[in-house]
């Protein structure tokens, strides 16, 4: 959610930032922006809409100077418009901002009581002309920044930029993260590693409540106190071509397509060699320390945790209460010392969800948190950090997020079973053997293009689209939807098939497509009755299922979508594919912007 990146460079900075604004485009596409300092004049560029907008406009009229910050928005406060787009300046000082600044009305009042004059509606022009007045009052830059930043409230990750100082730049974090980057004789900040990659892997990430005092030597980090801090500088691997479409057309084909490697190393990772054991860090988890596990996520995170809960309750016995970040800490759920929290989030900045880990510190006996970015916040307050190994997600509809997701989970309701008793040992070899299959048959599913281009063709020609699922496809039924709604602006919904005839079954009639995810399992019978009762209606059913399936359905089905024949344990991270192909062809066919569906961004970190 919103971009920034700063760079205190050798050589012109503005093709650099652009190129850096690219890699965080995925955070927000809104509005893009950059400033730099020249011979101690400052300037700035911004533009509205993607960032290839501010790359023309910087063709017209070109920025100069080897100092500069740059920023890529997801609006909160204010239309995505020029005069709204970051970086903000007032006067000398230029700043950009990621987050919201709650007290932001506040100072605003006590700044316009001074006689100070706002130009545009949004929280970062207040933070700006704070340290303008700042400055005015004789406080350096150094020091009116860190006076400025001690004022807000809420949440922020900024960098100023001023003029008058080529080698100055000074960031802060509270709340949204923020890297600083180490070069040779060249300093960087970034909104994270990803940003800086091709500059450098030398990356300190600052901790909340940090200022760094960022000059070409390095960084000075003090703490929220004051205090000077020591940040490591860590060496991080990022393999550029993550960044990259690789011969795709969007990185959520990429994402696809690259499911089963990522998903089989992952694999790999928890599996003991010998395929007999789960190996988890040290300080492990013993599941018999637990009456209840609590999951919490937003999005499709959370349809990670709603299949886990079918997980832990059918095969580990465990009950598992699911809820949706945004809602968890407001109601205010008891939790005791036998509960076993569990966050989940592919970026781990979700602000909502990290809301709700902090309401369980000190409640809960363990925060465990299932992420795919390792550095992130959600990981670094949590106990125990369980990696997903999807590697970077560009796109911002999660796909391979999702199901390395599930993986993790399913080898975690695996090892509450065994640790519980509940399991033996021939029946947990036998499922993580089926584990290490799934990445062939997961290669077999993505072969199913050419059917899915068809299916979507149809797709893309309806107003609204139901997706039906039972047990642990129906949380898969609500992700289909999910997925076709955010990237082709198709209306859908997933509801358990059950549940149909108790209302949206009025919605059926033939210009509803109805896709029912359904694999033979001990429950398809019970599919085929509620898919029946939709032709019954002139609902054109979409079944995704295998050969028995297909066999056993009947004749009526408008197109049968076929997956390979699969455990029912491990078929909800299967049929996760169709789900993702379906919405990623409908979009495609509908010619919509696959991988920047317009209003969303991919790192939410604002409530
Ligand atoms: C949907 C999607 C979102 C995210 C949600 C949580 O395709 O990507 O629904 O799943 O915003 O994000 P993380 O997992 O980063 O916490």
């Amino acid at each position: 959610m919103c971009g920034i990146v700063g760079v205190l460079g050798q050589h012109e900075v503005a093709p650099i930032i652009v190129e850096a604004l690219k890699r965080l485009e995925y955070r927000g596409y809104d509005s893009a922006g950059i400033a730099t300092v020249n011979d101690g004049q400052l300037d700035r560029r911004r533009a509205v809409g993607k960032l290839v907008n501010l790359s023309d406009l910087l063709v017209h009229e070109p920025l100069a100077g080897k100092s500069g910050i740059g920023h890529t928005r997801w609006a909160t406060h204010g239309a995505p418009t020029v005069n709204n787009a970051h970086p903000h300046q007032a006067g000398p000082v230029a700043v950009v901002h990621n987050g919201i600044i709650e007290n932001f009305r506040v100072l605003r009042a006590e700044l316009a009581e001074k006689g100070i004059k706002f130009q545009t509606e949004t929280d970062t022009e207040t933070i700006a002309l704070l340290a303008q007045y700042y400055i005015s009052e004789g406080l350096d830059p150094s020091e009116a920044a860190a006076k400025t930043i001690s004022r807000l409230e809420g949440a922020f990750a900024l960098c100023f930029l001023f003029h008058g100082e080529d080698d100055l730049m000074i960031a802060a974090r509270q709340g949204s993260p923020l890297a600083i980057g180490h070069g040779d004789g060249e300093m960087f900040v970034g909104s994270d590693a990803i940003a800086l990659a091709p500059m450098t892997s030398r990356i300190t990430y600052l901790e909340e409540g940090d200022r760094a005092v960022v000059t070409r030597a390095g960084a000075e980090i003090f703490d929220a106190k004051g205090k000077r801090a020591n940040r490591p500088v860590k060496k991080i691997k990022i393999d550029a071509t993550q960044v990259e479409k690789g011969g795709h057309k969007h990185f959520m084909a990429k994402e696809i397509a690259e499911q089963p490697t990522v998903l089989a190393d992952a694999i790999s990772h928890y599996v003991s060699t010998d395929g007999t054991a789960i190996t988890l860090p040290d300080g492990g988890l013993d599941f018999t320390q637990y009456d209840r596990i609590v999951m919490v996520a937003c999005g499709t995170a959370n349809y990670a945790c709603l299949t886990a809960k079918y997980w832990f309750e059918q095969i580990a016995r465990l009950p598992v209460e699911v809820d949706i970040a945004s809602e968890f800490r407001y109601r205010e759920p008891p939790i005791t010392a036998r509960t076993l929290a569990i966050f989940v989030s592919q970026s781990g900045e979700t602000a909502d969800t990290l809301a709700a880990l902090r309401y369980c510190v000190d409640k809960a006996d363990k925060i465990l948190s299932v992420v795919n970015v390792q550095e992130s916040s959600i990981a670094r307050e949590s106990d125990m950090a369980l990696p997903i190994l999807a590697g970077t997600e560009i796109g911002v509809a999660s796909t391979k997020a999702f199901t390395c997701q599930l993986n993790v989970l399913a080898l975690l309701a695996l090892k509450a079973a065994q640790d519980r008793g509940v399991m033996d040992q021939q029946t947990l070899s036998d499922h993580l053997s089926a584990l290490r299959n799934l990445p062939g048959l997961m290669n077999q599913a993505l072969g199913t293009a050419d059917a899915m281009k068809s299916a979507a063709r149809k797709l893309a020609q309806a107003q609204d689209v139901l997706f039906l699922g039972r047990g642990a496809m129906f949380p898969l039924a609500l992700e289909g939807a999910l997925k076709l709604k955010e990237i082709s602006y198709i209306h859908a919904e997933g509801y358990a098939s059950g549940e149909l005839k108790h209302g949206p079954i009025a919605l059926v009639d033939k210009k509803v497509p109805v896709v029912v995810i359904a694999p033979s399992d001990p429950l398809f019978d019970k599919s085929v009755s509620n898919m029946q009762e939709v032709m019954a209606r002139n609902g054109k059913v979409i079944l995704v299922t295998d050969s028995k399936g297909a066999k056993d359905a009947g004749d009526g089905v408008w197109q049968v979508l076929l997956m390979p024949e699969i455990e029912p344990f491990l078929a909800p991270i299967l049929y996760a594919i169709p789900a993702q192909l379906l919405a990623y062809y409908t979009a495609v066919a509908k010619g919509t912007d696959v991988d920047q569906p317009r209003n969303l961004a991919k790192s939410v970190t604002v409530e």
